[in-house]
């Protein structure tokens, strides 16, 4: 670990000791202390000094609400954010979750060991500033759908594979960890999982993660999912930062396909993602989710250009036309998905449906989509100068990473 000082600034519910944090931090550290704002207006200057440190950290007992809007209001306004850690003495009992969703790279309980506590403070500081780097590499799509069975897991492992076979070195991530069901789309052997990956102890790195994946025929590869539901409660949102940090680092595209739910898994990987894509389906109700859902990704602080809209089913006759469509989602998908009934009976052999019927429609479709991104990540690796720079504001949570 480096022992480089660093610019740290304490946020300090009362009667919290800053001493062992003080003696946490390198020699030669400078710490600026402040108490925790309890009105709004007091969060702007706390931001303006919050600028200028690589390291924040937020310590609490029973002030939970307050550190969560102090961790929001830095995320969302902080163009380039330092590592936010939170410290907490009380009972966490749901405040993880609401931490790590709000942004905080890391909550750890007090007290610790100063060695503990030291190595947890570089460790989120670092994997901040590698997560800016990873940032400016590969592209990550998170796929995401309002509901259960929209053609998530179809899109992304048609998309992994499309990419493949255009000559680029996919990785697809099954988030669904309870129910994922990537490795049956692919006809892949769970020999090695993401529960594999996280109970193999010691520091990952993109070598080590490299030998957990699962490799495709046509050259795209896969993190699967757990084997048994219970498994999932051994993956962590700090284990998923880094695996992901990882696959960016020698993957040029980073798919993760997600179960239908804002799971905490779910909002990390859509707040380190550069593009989401999401699945709706043609029908009345899955079309008023798929708006919820662009309203939320809005909420977020996506760009509505970073948000790829894949319309799956779209010849279904439910008596609602493109244009009733782009009315009520105030835009126009991006690809249209017909049915087929190859799609089951190829999902049943293991197979994509462009391997399986390379010629339908919806094969098409996903080649389209798949072409879509190889412009992005080819913008994203500077190849083409004046859509990256479109894209990167596309691209960019306007809270940025
Ligand atoms: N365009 C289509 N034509 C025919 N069948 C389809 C089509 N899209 C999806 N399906 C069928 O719907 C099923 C669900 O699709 P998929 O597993 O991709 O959805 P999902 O959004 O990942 O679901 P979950 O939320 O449960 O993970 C598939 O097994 C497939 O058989
Ligand atoms: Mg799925």
């Amino acid at each position: 670990m480096s022992a480089l000082a660093h610019n740290a600034l304490l946020v300090l519910e009362d009667d919290i000791d800053s001493g062992p944090i003080e003696q946490a931090l390198p020699p030669g550290s400078r710490v600026t202390k402040t108490a925790l704002p309890d009105a709004a207006y007091l969060w702007s200057s706390l931001t303006a000094t919050a600028a200028d440190v690589d390291l924040v950290v937020f310590a609490c007992d029973r002030e939970h609400d307050r550190v969560l809007e102090g961790i929001t209001n830095l995320t969302r306004q902080l163009e380039s954010r330092p590592a936010l850690v939170v410290l907490h003495t009380g009972s966490s009992n749901g405040f993880m979750e609401q931490a790590f969703g709000a942004g905080a790279d890391d909550l750890i309980t007090l007290p610790q060991p100063t060695h503990e506590l030291a190595f947890a403070l570089e460790k989120a500081i670092a994997r901040r500033r590698g997560a800016t780097t990873a940032a400016e590499e590969g592209v990550m799509i998170t796929v995401l759908g309002p509901k259960g069975g929209t053609g998530k897991t179809l899109t992304a492992c048609n998309l992994a594979v499309a990419l493949a076979e255009s000559g680029h070195s996919p990785v697809i991530v099954d988030l669904d960890l309870q129910f994922g069901d990537v490795g049956l789309a692919l006809g892949l052997r769970p020999d090695r999982t993401i529960y594999d990956l996280a109970v193999a102890g010691s520091s990952l790195d993109a070598e080590k993660v490299a030998g957990f994946l699962a490799s495709h025929s046509s050259g795209a590869h896969a993190l699967l999912a757990p084997v048994r539901p219970d498994q999932a409660a051994a993956i962590t949102i700090p284990f998923l930062r880094a695996v992901f940090e990882a696959l960016r680092s020698r993957h040029d595209v980073v798919i993760v396909d997600t179960p239908p739910a804002f799971t905490p898994e779910v909002i990390a990987a859509v707040d380190l993602s550069s593009d989401i894509c999401l699945v709706g389906m043609l029908d009345a109700l899955s079309l008023k989710d798929t708006k919820i859902g662009l309203e939320t990704l809005a909420q977020m602080g996506y760009d509505p250009d970073a948000v790829t809209l894949v319309l799956n089913r779209a010849d279904t006759n439910v008596g609602i036309g493109k244009a009733d469509v782009e009315r009520l989602l105030g835009r126009k998908p991006d690809v249209l998905v017909p049915s087929d009934r190859a799609i089951p009976r190829a999902i049943t052999d293991g197979r994509t449906i462009s391997e399986a019927e390379p010629r339908s429609g919806a094969a098409k479709a996903f080649r389209s989509l798949s072409e879509h991104y190889v412009r992005v990540a080819a913008a994203a690796a500077g190849q083409a100068p004046e859509e990256s720079q479109g894209r990167r504001r596309g691209l960019r949570r306007k809270g940025g990473n």
